[in-house]
């Protein structure tokens, strides 16, 4: 796979900032490809990915994850059920997440009067804006390369937007290094170890950037269509409480990384929730020399795209595939190719935020399953690919104290 370029439908737009703010005339490409791409990915890889940088985020988490079920337990109507908005609150809640991981900050997405502060929700909105644009610049016909059309105008201006807010909370996270004391590589933040390494603000800036124009709108449609599939699916949905009880049964105790690894059920639960109905439907890559794939050859140039929603519903490589079964991944037998259902990509352009993303997800099932059984008394909700795969509708969930 390292042979093809990325092009995804979860492609991001890093390239900008290089060159300091964008400018309106430089608009030359919106994703960012080959070696540019290389040589960022390479300078923050391991520092992301390593998991005892995770591990150090449980606890942060943890307490953001409080902080979002305090609010969605005064959500609630007289029927016990979450507003038809929640899932804008799911985002409300990504986005805290991601602003403590990637900025070192507490953004105040959750606090209850937002109205004295709009910039959450601009930030939320901007990051939808991002990501869903990329794909009808890239895509259609480019007339943005040579006049400033109306999307690309507020494009860059919203990519403004996100390098002045990334940039304010790196330059205080520069001034707290001066005084910090520092005795290993521990006492840092992930922020803060990649300001240290590089010496270069601008690629903290970028990593920034990168998590949270990725990492809000995936891992909250992701969590839309986890929290729907366990409120409509009781008994899958009792086998994770009891599990997460056994493995926390003091509700009081703080989560660890250890307890988060023991989840064993739950963690297949969300498995194949992403099997079924994988919130980023494919990957594509474009080839940069002729191949054979299949037995059909397949020019350089083209671009190729693995359609994971599809290969993880077909019987050819997974068992019964309409059957929701998170069985399948503790070893219960049938098929299941290894290949079938990749929700996270796969090879060198792998996410970069997968580990951040389930350790997140795992956190919310946690703490809220652990307290509360999660119903659904509406419409059925349809599936729809509205730039992700996603329940289509309002996520009145009911939320029941156990
Ligand atoms: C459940 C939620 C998520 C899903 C399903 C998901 C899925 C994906 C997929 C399919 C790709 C493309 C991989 C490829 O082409 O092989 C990707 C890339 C990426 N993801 Fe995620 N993602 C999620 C959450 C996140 C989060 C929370 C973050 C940030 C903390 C993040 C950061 C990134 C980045 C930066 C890339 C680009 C990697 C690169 O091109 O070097 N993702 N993600």
């Amino acid at each position: 796979m390292s042979d093809y370029e990325f092009c995804s439908f979860h492609t991001y737009t890093i390239a900008f900032i290089y060159d300091e703010k964008v400018t309106l005339s430089s608009s030359k490409s919106v994703s960012n490809h080959g070696e540019q791409w290389r040589t960022f990915r390479s300078k923050v890889q391991r520092p992301i990915l390593q998991p005892q940088t995770v591990r150090k985020y449980v606890a942060p988490i943890e307490q953001v994850t409080s902080d979002f079920i305090s609010y969605m337990e005064t959500a609630r109507d007289e029927n016990l059920d979450l507003p038809a908005c929640f899932d804008n609150d799911i985002h409300r809640w990504s986005l805290e997440c991601i602003g403590r991981v990637a900025l070192d900050v507490r953004l105040g997405c959750l606090s209850s009067d937002l109205s004295s502060n709009p910039e959450p929700q601009r930030i939320i909105d901007a990051a939808k804006y991002a990501l869903r644009n990329v794909a009808v610049l890239e895509l259609k016909a480019p007339y943005w390369r040579y006049i400033p059309t109306p999307l690309w105008t507020k494009y860059v201006n919203n990519m403004n937007f996100f390098v002045e807010l990334c940039s304010r909370y790196i330059n205080e996270a520069l001034e707290r290094l001066k005084t910090k004391k520092v005795t290993s590589e521990n006492d840092l933040s992930l922020l803060e170890r990649v300001l240290r390494s590089e010496g270069d603000p601008k690629i903290a800036t970028i990593m920034a950037l990168d998590l949270i124009l990725v990492g809000i709108d995936t891992i909250s449609m992701a969590v839309c269509s986890i929290l729907y599939q366990a409120a409509i699916r009781t008994k899958q949905q009792e086998k994770m409480a009891e599990e997460i009880k056994r493995v926390l049964p003091d509700p009081d105790k703080p989560i660890t990384y250890a307890d988060l690894d023991k989840l064993h059920y739950t963690k297949a639960f969300v498995r194949e929730v992403f099997r079924m109905y994988s919130t980023v439907i494919g990957n594509g890559r474009t080839l940069q020399e002729d191949d054979v794939i299949c037995g059909y050859h397949i020019p350089k140039g083209v671009q190729v795209v693995f359609p994971t929603i599809v290969t993880g519903n077909m019987p050819e490589f997974v068992s019964d595939p309409a059957e929701f079964s998170p069985e399948r991944w503790l070893g219960a037998g049938g098929r299941l190719h290894p290949f079938a259902s990749l929700p996270y990509g796969h090879g060198a352009r792998i996410c970069l935020g997968r580990r951040f993303a389930d350790m997140e997800i795992q956190v919310l099932l946690a703490k809220l399953l652990r307290k509360y059984r999660l119903e659904y008394h509406h419409e059925p909700l349809e599936y729809a690919v509205t730039f992700m795969y996603a329940p289509d509708g309002p996520l009145r969930l009911r939320m029941i104290e156990r």
